[in-house]
């Protein structure tokens, strides 16, 4: 996921890291050709916009005074955009709300929909970490002057928000009130596309989106075929609503949108019910805006902004699972779904708020939330506070943890304007963060009923001060109620025997013979000499200093031997791009570069290769040596979270194993580690060929995880 999420995360944290600088030390052409890694956007002196006092005010008029953008404090580490599916990026058209009349109900609203906060529950209530030792460890004092007054202000005015709307649409709102402030916007589409068809009006929200919402092209019958594939009536049943920023195939930047794309479908065949609630952002290609349904719509108040915000709900339905976008093109408008915490921290405070209030409104309420990443890690915190009286408030929630690296860190009056938040989640064993901070992924480890990361080792690293991105400390507290699942692939979106994009399709039987077919279609594609004796090494990876691009930088010369070629795809970082670059001019016809995103192309490596490396300084799950594994392709990997899980060390004397691996962070390591797979490629290729098809063979579907994630669910919702 080139630079996924531009997500939040320290800039003195990451600075402290050492991979970009190492790359340059080690690699020449890095250091001759390589900028600066990092974007940090040029702050200006912080604005002293008083923090509006007033959780309410007056329906905003057009005539309301234009606000300025909240001005960064501290620099965010402003990552570049990420990277979508190339293929499109339309425009989206304004929702029709703009045009639509205007909701003339009085709004007694404000009371209701920012009802009084009480404190949690004693159970709930997160309790003040007791080591504080830890905490002050993690709470650097000297992030940012104590004189300096954060500015939060309102975001450009220029809305899909109903500046007209006299009544608020009150987030926590109980769905009948949500539903009589729909009823006339609800007569209008968002989307022309889904005004052509017909918008039902949602009188009364049925929670069976089927009933309400007729797909459209995507035909209705897909949502039935899943059910009767699989025995289910044994198994309870449980409803999820999954909430995130990204999925597959509607936008991803990286594993994540794998994950809230694969995990659902295999739910799906569980006996869940699941709903996966995503931004309807401006990228999403126009296919899929095309089959979006119009489910609704309604006004929201945020935080102490003093407006209300339109909320459309556009929905789609594929193989047993809804998705439910929720739109407002003042926030999802951009060409990336992250571009910079300044814009990033408003935008997933109203998303989260947004799908907590839309569950209301469509009057569909979980047994379980489960959200995933920072960007949804308000999620727990709304339901446990705004949310707690209103009937999604009955949900259970769990956050996963996909990247503890990113955590959507910013001042406190910040994220309090945004979020509406009451005073009490801004304290230490909850969104407080150093000083002067809010973390927004910590309110949710603290707030959420049980928190999940994506392998098991992580889980365990994460609560070391080495892994822990400074939370390690609030995770340990938290330990009991954290656990890790390791992540799989979606057999059907991965499978070498179907896959569309490969010039020859192979499985088990037939890989030893068709990967060299694929392998030569590979090279002919890149300009590399057409050679199956060549040693063809595969990365695929945001190139990030997460992914040990430092390391592959340096070993690189001593790599390219004559009888091996290097195929690197991936954006991210100019440092690691021209560096990879470098080496594509330095050895042409054996190193290609391919900087960009291109999921076809992804999939023909991990077909045409012998080897796919991902020498991670951390890795929480890691998908791409899934992918290489269940494509015969054997991963070299450092031994670290996720990787360390999927990946068993090839032992040479038995023959056991999927994959080489290495275990401190060390380019020395790492060539090891290949030297040792090119050995046993070259002199020993009958077991070479063991491993290709031990490793197609190897179980790394959803099945097994999906069971544990339902083994989860029924233990919150036990009745
Ligand atoms: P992360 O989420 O940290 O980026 P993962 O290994 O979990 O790493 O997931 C990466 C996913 O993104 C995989 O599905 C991989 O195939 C895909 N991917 C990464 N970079 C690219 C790229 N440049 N082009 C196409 N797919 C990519
Ligand atoms: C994150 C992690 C990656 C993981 C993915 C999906 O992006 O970096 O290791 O596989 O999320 O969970």
């Amino acid at each position: 996921m080139a630079q996924r999420k531009a997500h939040s995360t320290r800039k003195k944290r990451v600075a402290k890291k050492p991979a970009a600088q190492a790359a340059q030390k080690k690699a020449p052409v890095a250091a001759a050709s390589a900028p600066v890694v990092e974007t940090t956007p040029v702050v200006e002196n912080p604005k002293t916009v008083e923090t509006p006092v007033e959780v309410k005010t007056a329906p905003v008029e057009k005539t309301a005074p234009v606000v300025e953008k909240p001005q960064a404090v501290e620099k965010p580490v402003e990552e570049k955009p990420a990277l979508v599916e190339k293929k499109a990026a339309p425009v989206v058209e304004k929702p029709k709300a703009e045009v639509k009349p205007v909701e003339e109900k009085p709004a007694p609203v404000e009371k209701k929909t920012t009802p009084v906060v009480e404190k949690p529950k004693a159970e709930e209530k997160p309790v003040e970490e007791k080591p504080a030792s830890v905490e002050k460890k993690a709470a650097p004092v000297a992030e940012k002057p104590a004189e300096e007054k954060p500015a939060p202000a309102a975001k450009k005015t220029r809305a899909t928000t109903k500046k007209t709307a006299t009544k608020a649409k009150a987030a926590a709102e109980p769905e009948a009130e949500a539903t009589k402030s729909a009823k006339p916007a609800a007569k209008k589409a968002t989307a022309s596309k889904s005004k052509a068809k017909p918008a039902p009006v949602v009188e009364n929200p049925a929670p069976v989106a089927e009933e309400t919402t007729p797909v459209v092209e995507e035909p209705a019958s897909v949502v039935e075929e899943a059910a009767p594939m699989y025995d289910m009536s044994n198994l309870p049943r449980r409803s999820i609503a999954f909430i995130g920023s990204e999925c597959h195939p509607f936008v991803k930047t990286g594993g994540l949108g794998d994950v809230m794309y694969a995990l659902p479908r295999q739910l799906a065949r569980l006996n869940c019910d699941v709903r996966v609630i995503l931004p309807r952002y401006a990228c999403i290609p126009q296919k899929y805006q095309d089959q979006m349904v119009y489910r609704g719509e309604f006004y929201m108040d945020l935080g102490h902004t003093g407006r209300n915000y339109y909320v459309g709900i556009m929905e789609y339905i594929c193989d047993g699972v809804v998705y439910d976008f929720i739109d407002n093109q003042e926030f999802f408008s951009s060409g990336n779904p992250y571009t910079n915490l300044v814009d990033d921290i408003p935008k997933y405070c109203f998303f989260s708020k947004a799908a907590l209030a839309a569950l209301n409104y469509m009057n569909w309420i979980p047994d379980i939330v489960h959200c995933h990443d920072w960007q949804a890690g308000l999620v727990p915190v709304y339901l446990r506070t705004l949310f707690k009286d209103s009937p999604v408030g009955h949900a259970r929630s769990i956050l996963t943890i996909h990247n503890l690296r990113f955590q959507g860190i910013y001042n406190i009056p910040t994220i309090q304007y945004w979020s509406g938040l009451p005073g009490e989640v801004f304290q230490m064993g909850a969104l407080k963060d150093g000083y002067q901070d809010a973390n927004m992924l910590k309110g949710g480890i603290a707030y959420a009923d049980r928190v999940t990361t994506v392998s098991g080792t992580y889980a365990g690293e994460i609560q070391t001060a080495e892994y822990g991105e400074h939370l390690e400390g609030h995770l340990r507290y938290h330990s009991g109620k954290l656990r890790g699942i390791v992540n799989g692939i979606d057999y059907d979106m991965w499978n070498p025997a179907t896959d569309p994009a490969l010039a020859v399709n192979y499985d088990l039987g037939n890989v030893l013979d068709h990967k060299m077919e694929n392998k030569l279609a590979l090279q002919q594609e890149l300009g590399l000499e057409q050679n199956t004796d060549k040693f063809v090494i595969g990365l695929i990876s945001r190139l990030t200093n997460q992914k040990g691009l430092d390391l592959v930088s340096t070993v690189i010369p001593q790599v390219m031997d004559g009888n091996t070629q290097v195929v690197v795809l991936g954006t991210g970082d100019k440092e690691y791009e021209d560096t990879f670059r470098y080496y594509e001019n330095a050895y042409r016809g054996s190193f290609a570069a391919c900087i960009q995103y291109d999921e076809a192309r992804a999939h023909r490596i991990y077909a045409g290769a012998d080897a796919l490396l991902v020498p991670s300084r951390f890795e929480p799950c890691g998908l791409t040596q899934l992918n290489a594994m269940h494509y015969g392709t054997l991963p070299i990997v450092r031994e670290t979270g996720g990787l360390k899980d999927t990946v068993e060390p090839y032992n040479t004397f038995t023959g056991d194993g999927n994959g080489f691996t290495f275990n401190r962070y060390d380019a020395g390591l790492l060539l090891d580690a290949i030297n040792r797979a090119k050995t046993e490629y070259f002199t020993n290729r009958y077991h070479w060929d063991e491993v290709v098809q031990r490793d197609m063979a190897k179980d790394v579907s959803w099945e097994n995880s999906a069971r544990q994630y339902k083994d989860l669910y029924l233990e919150l919702t036990q009745w």
